[in-house]
């Protein structure tokens, strides 16, 4: 691997998942057009969510990631875009006040539109054509004039991703999101749902809480923090042209920073050492994700962190575990000995959706049952091992899509034709996401209480 880094050094080295683009000339006159536009976020917000995933590594703090599996440029409009950000501050809300310390917020939005494939065509019914690689690149539909790369996309992710950011700022700071209304939102959906009563003791104490801050004088007009909240943006480095094209030099402290999401993560597929995507993100000063899948082995592990994280910075980089329910047990206690017996900091997030992808009724799905097992199983994990289970990292919307079987309205394989709406994994629906925020809220609860709270009569 190159000794300097550059933000074009990733070009002299092997790369996976490239799309073929038939026009190089067309490709390079967008890339130096994308390198003339503004960047969509700033050095300081990527650094301020590297703090506040430090914390997370302590346990202090837990983190909440999750979104669209692709973004599509059809499907990009205000009432999308807000009925996400009111689920994903639901899930917070409830997470905050189950586990009693602070909710990090991560979208996988604003950015997340290239897609890694298993294989680099598809074909069905004889026709074999280039596989969608996510609306940055080509189009889903299966005819050929779609499925040719076209660079001119490259403009379209980067204006949705500024619109979409720009509406997220205005929500976050703007009044919105502020706890009451969250609250409110959360009230109606334990109303509905059909586990009504396992969420209603929860929701019942945070109503009380609520009442008793409001009776205190804190409430969303007297303090900011009631009103506002820090909400970041994250996707895959995958398309490392487009990321070339926005990583800029933070004038303030001379290094490189990814400007278009704050954290940017390495997937499963092109995490080889010495290949392009580790190379373009080990400068970046962001905080970095790296997938974690079956594949990884311990030493594999320890290389990537050393490249990742050589100064050994809390906050900088954070290992999305994706096993499958059946494979953390036997996986997940290998990676985090290696971490511990080499003294590594980095952030545990459990994926609890790319392991468990099942095929059923000729659709793509994820039992509920089996993402929730393996959220256990990662929260069982480290309480064995002592360590702490940092967050969760999810594939949802804010839509009532069926993608997902299970969950407490039991969809079945026969419902998934209904809405099945995704451009590539299956989501969670709002609220299959809110149960899931449920749910995990109590594993957070456990462990918390395990490790900070003796229990007075232990005390004694
Ligand atoms: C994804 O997060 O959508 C993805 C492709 O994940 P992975 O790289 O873990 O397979
Ligand atoms: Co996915």
């Amino acid at each position: 691997m190159a000794e300097r880094w550059t933000p074009k050094t990733w070009r002299n080295l092997p790369i996976q998942q490239v799309p073929a683009y038939p026009d190089p000339a067309a490709l390079e006159s967008v890339e130096s057009q994308l390198a003339s536009f503004p960047p969509l976020v700033f050095a300081g917000e990527a650094r301020k969510l590297k703090s506040a995933l430090a914390r997370v590594s302590t346990g202090d703090a837990f983190l909440l990631q999750g979104g669209d599996c692709a973004e599509s440029f059809d499907e990009h409009s205000a009432d999308n875009i807000r009925d996400f950000f009111r689920v994903f501050l639901q899930m917070a809300l409830v997470l905050t006040f189950a586990g009693g310390s602070p909710v990090v917020k991560v979208g996988r939005i604003a950015g997340q539109f290239a897609k890694p494939r298993s294989s680099p065509t598809e074909s069905i019914g004889g026709v074999t054509l280039p596989s969608y690689r996510g609306d940055i690149v080509n189009g889903l539909t299966f005819t050929e004039e779609a499925r040719v790369p076209d660079p001119r996309r490259q403009l379209e992710a980067y204006r949705q991703s500024a619109a979409t950011l720009n509406l997220l700022r205005a929500f976050a700071t703007g009044g919105y999101a502020n706890l009451e209304n969250s609250h409110r939102w959360m009230l109606g959906f334990v109303k509905d749902s059909p586990q009504s009563s396992h969420y209603a003791d929860c929701a019942e104490r945070m109503t009380e809480t609520l009442d008793f801050m409001r009776a205190i004088g804190i409430n969303p007009e007297t303090h900011q923090e009631v009103r506002t909240t820090d909400f970041y943006t994250s996707h895959e480095a995958l398309l490392l042209g487009y990321e070339e094209a926005l990583t800029r030099v933070d004038s303030t402290s001379g290094d490189w920073y990814a400007t278009s999401g704050h954290m940017l993560w390495i997937g499963d597929r092109t995490r080889q050492p010495d290949h392009a995507h580790v190379e373009y993100a080990r400068g970046i000063k962001n905080p970095i994700g790296l997938k974690c899948g079956p594949s990884m082995s311990a030493e594999g592990l320890i290389r990537l962190v050393d490249q990742l994280n050589p100064a050994n910075e809390a906050g900088r980089l954070t290992l999305i575990c994706r096993f499958g329910a059946d494979k953390v047990g036997d996986h997940l206690p290998g990676l985090i000995r290696a971490v511990e017996r080499e003294g590594r900091n980095v952030v545990w997030v459990c994926d609890p959706m790319h392991g468990n992808t099942i095929s059923a009724g000729g659709y793509k799905t994820r039992p509920f049952e089996r993402v929730m097992q393996e959220i256990e199983g990662f929260f069982g994990v480290h309480r064995a091992e002592g360590t702490v289970a940092g967050g969760i990292h999810l594939e949802m919307t804010g839509k009532d899509v069926t993608e997902c079987t299970g969950g407490a309205r039991a969809l079945s394989a026969e419902d998934l034709q209904d809405r099945y709406h995704t451009y590539c994994d299956p989501r969670l629906n709002a609220e299959q996401a809110l149960e899931v925020a449920f749910l995990t809220a109590e594993l957070v609860k456990r462990e918390r209480t395990a490790v900070e709270r003796p229990r007075l009569d232990a005390a004694e």
